[in-house]
């Protein structure tokens, strides 16, 4: 399949999800930055999904199959502009993005207001992503109301919204092969940032220095972005969960925690490793980083199918919680501590998250109340940690380290498939490279 065929299945899949109606779905506006200056454009991940088309200014209408007419595309886009695209750049204009990119039909975004009255006509259902962008809802209501205004004259107005997203996040979930190769070399190009910023690490650089290792690393390849605020965190700093101020110098005996993905074609990445400043690991905070280390593998045994979306956070917790009762920071048994939640002093936040466009990508954690069941295609992120800020009741030699680690994990038949293995984690590994 090419990736343009993979584009119009997905638009396929959705129309025959839906009951009837219309989908109109817009991608991201421009943003200011400040005055008159934009932010680097994102297109917005649904639209995306169901287009690859990568401008803004554009929406997506599918008309739902009825009766003996199948399902039609019609994309809206800027107009081709001999003078806008001195200024900005090329713009497909919608002749050609309907021949490219494989619509019915294709009009110019222009005629937007103009069209969608018509388009909703004698339809039941309008799906939108409700309460995403009041402005376009109002839209979306205007549009509606025009066709309301038409009654009289025989047409009938939707009666329903919907949202589309409850339709898609169902199918963002589980990846296609096209997908899942773009994701496999965005992870393979933060691995490489990572390692590289492993080596580039030495007392007395600053935290920026190490990020700037990161961002060459991935614009080197072709991604145009990280998928999030990079994470470079020494010392005490790694204790804050999104730091993101990157501008501290790093210590000999410190550790650095670094948490940066790249995005590549719309799909995100997200690793985080924590190594010493210097090279070597102390005893103590080689004793934090092996109980993480050995939290995550049990976590990753649990990332297979069939097994409850929580059973790997479980198996970290049980893991870290001992952890911290042998080392005398929590005080009674596994079950009491977990029972009074007494770890979440060194471990607040959960073992990961689904993985995707998103960096916390879409799709339900729970289904009717219970965790659901892990399935080939998942993607999702293995990231437990452990950060021990000062406080009375702590010993104090392990004050101020924070470790996570964390690796992106695709669900398959038979296990599981670590995406960023390109950058070690093992102690002697870790320390090794940094020689
Ligand atoms: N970098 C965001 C996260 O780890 O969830
Ligand atoms: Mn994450
Ligand atoms: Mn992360």
């Amino acid at each position: 399949m090419t990736a343009i065929e993979h584009y119009e299945a997905r638009r396929k899949h959705l129309a025959s999800k839906m009951k009837g109606g219309v989908a109109v779905i817009p991608t991201a506006p421009e943003r200011l930055r400040n005055r008159d200056a934009h932010y680097p454009y994102r297109f917005d991940s649904y639209f995306y999904y169901l287009t690859g088309f990568k401008e803004p200014e554009a929406v997506l209408v599918i008309i739902a199959a009825s009766g003996d007419e199948s399902a039609k595309y019609i994309l809206f886009c800027r107009d081709k502009d001999k003078e806008r695209e001195i200024w900005d750049g090329y713009r497909y204009g919608p002749a050609l993005a309907r021949e490219t990119f494989g619509f019915d039909e294709a009009y110019p975004i222009a005629q937007l207001d103009e069209k969608l009255p018509g388009l909703l006509e004698n339809q039941s259902v309008v799906y939108s992503a409700v309460g995403h962008d009041v402005v376009w809802d109002q839209r979306v209501a205007g549009w509606i109301n025009a066709v309301r205004a038409q009654t009289r004259s025989g047409v009938t107005a939707p009666h329903e919204v919907s949202d589309y997203r409850t339709l898609l996040d169902e199918m963002r979930l589980i990846k296609d092969a096209h997908e899942l190769h773009i994701m496999r070399r965005a992870a393979e190009i933060s691995a490489q940032a990572h390692c590289l910023a492993m080596k580039a690490t030495k007392p007395g650089r600053f935290e920026y220095e190490i990020e700037a290792e990161l961002l060459y690393t991935f614009h080197r390849h072709g991604a145009p972005a990280p998928a999030y605020t990079s994470i470079v965190a020494g010392g005490a700093n790694a204790c804050i969960l999104h730091y993101i101020e990157n501008n501290a110098q790093l210590n000999a005996g410190d550790l650095l925690l670094i948490d940066a993905g790249c995005e590549l074609d719309g799909y995100a990445s997200d690793i985080t490793r924590t190594f010493p400043v210097s090279g070597r690991f102390s005893a103590v905070q080689k004793d934090i980083y092996e109980l993480v280390l050995a939290a995550q593998q049990a976590a990753i045994d649990q990332a297979k199918a069939g097994n409850a979306w929580n059973d790997p956070h479980q198996a970290a917790l049980n893991v870290l919680v001992q952890g911290f009762i042998d080392f005398g920071l929590c005080q009674g048994s596994v079950d009491s501590v977990l029972e009074s939640e007494d770890y979440k002093r060194f471990y607040m936040h959960r073992t990961g998250h689904w993985l995707g466009m998103d960096v916390h990508d879409v799709g339900e954690y729970k289904q009717q109340g219970e965790w659901r069941a892990l399935q080939p295609g998942m993607t999702l992120t293995v990231e437990p940690g452990c950060y021990i800020r000062p406080a009375e009741n702590v010993p104090q030699h392990f004050w101020d380290i924070g470790v996570r680690i964390e690796d992106d994990v695709l669900i398959t038949a038979t296990g599981n498939d670590i995406l960023t293995a390109g950058v070690p984690k093992k102690v002697d590994e870790i320390e090794e490279l940094m020689q």
